[in-house]
């Protein structure tokens, strides 16, 4: 990690325009020049995710298929790196060939041969090798238009019983349900916005949809510092598990 290395992805989170005229171009516009210094920034930029991949996978058993949905560059996978060998298959799926590429240079690199990284999009794709026992999203609600369809699939991927996790940026409703943190105007309007910038949308209704689709094992609700401003972003960190009796279709 450098600071020109920082420069770069912050060029290209403030100032480089996205060009592309579809989703799959539009993300690869934003990523081709900033692949390769990703890791190192976001690191600081989004908390959450080595403790979200340890609770799922602790939930996940031996011979386990996962999915890690908007994988990008394979973090997670480093994360998760103790879990890995005794799962029978792994799915990185992404739509972002810059991304994917150094997820590909991973996984030869650690020679990990239950791996398959995916190109494709993650609101319709499936798994051929079963139902998934685990589907993981880091980061990756936000950046989908269609997050809804996301979640219909990750429910549709996974097997009953099976659990998801999400850890993403996002903000309160006005009223949120009973226990559940609320944000003043100021974060729930300005949130979006600056997010907004960068193709991250921010939301109020992710949460209540996950809420609502899966039974809550587990939620967090934070405040993080994001590198080179002086404001904490909320997020959150949820684990839920697909009703075995498969409800709410
Ligand atoms: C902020 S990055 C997070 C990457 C990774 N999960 C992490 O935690 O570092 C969001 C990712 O979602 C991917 N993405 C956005 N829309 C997608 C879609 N419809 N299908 C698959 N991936 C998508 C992007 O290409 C990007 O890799």
């Amino acid at each position: 990690m450098t600071f020109l290395s920082d420069l770069r992805v912050l060029y290209h989170l403030a100032l480089k325009p996205v060009r592309g005229t579809d989703h799959a171009g539009r993300l690869d516009s934003f990523y081709a020049g900033q692949a390769e210094d990703y890791d190192a920034f976001r690191a600081r930029l989004i908390p959450g995710r080595a403790s979200l991949m340890r609770d799922v996978l602790a939930r996940t058993p031996d011979g386990g298929t996962w999915v890690d949905l908007g994988g990008g560059t394979g973090a997670s996978l480093e994360m998760a790196a103790a879990e890995l060998n005794r799962l029978r298959r792994v799915h990185v799926v992404d739509l972002s060939d810059a991304l994917l590429a150094v997820t590909r240079r991973r996984v030869r690199e650690r020679g990990w041969s239950n791996v398959e990284t995916v190109r494709a999009d993650a609101t319709t794709w499936r798994p051929a090798s079963g139902a998934a026992d685990a589907v993981t999203l880091s980061y990756a609600l936000t950046m989908i238009p269609d997050w809804f369809r996301a979640v219909d699939s990750a429910w549709a991927m996974l097997r009953p019983g099976g659990v998801i996790g999400v850890v993403d940026f996002y903000v309160s409703r006005r009223h949120p349900a009973a226990g559940r943190t609320r944000h003043g105007w100021a974060p729930r309007t300005l949130w979006p916005i600056w997010f907004g910038a960068d193709g991250v949308h921010v939301s109020p209704d992710h949460l209540p949809a996950l809420e609502w689709r899966f039974a809550t094992l587990g939620l967090v609700e934070g405040r993080t510092r994001l590198p080179y401003l002086p404001f904490r972003a909320p997020f959150y960190r949820f684990v839920g598990r697909k009703p075995a009796a498969g409800t709410r279709e």
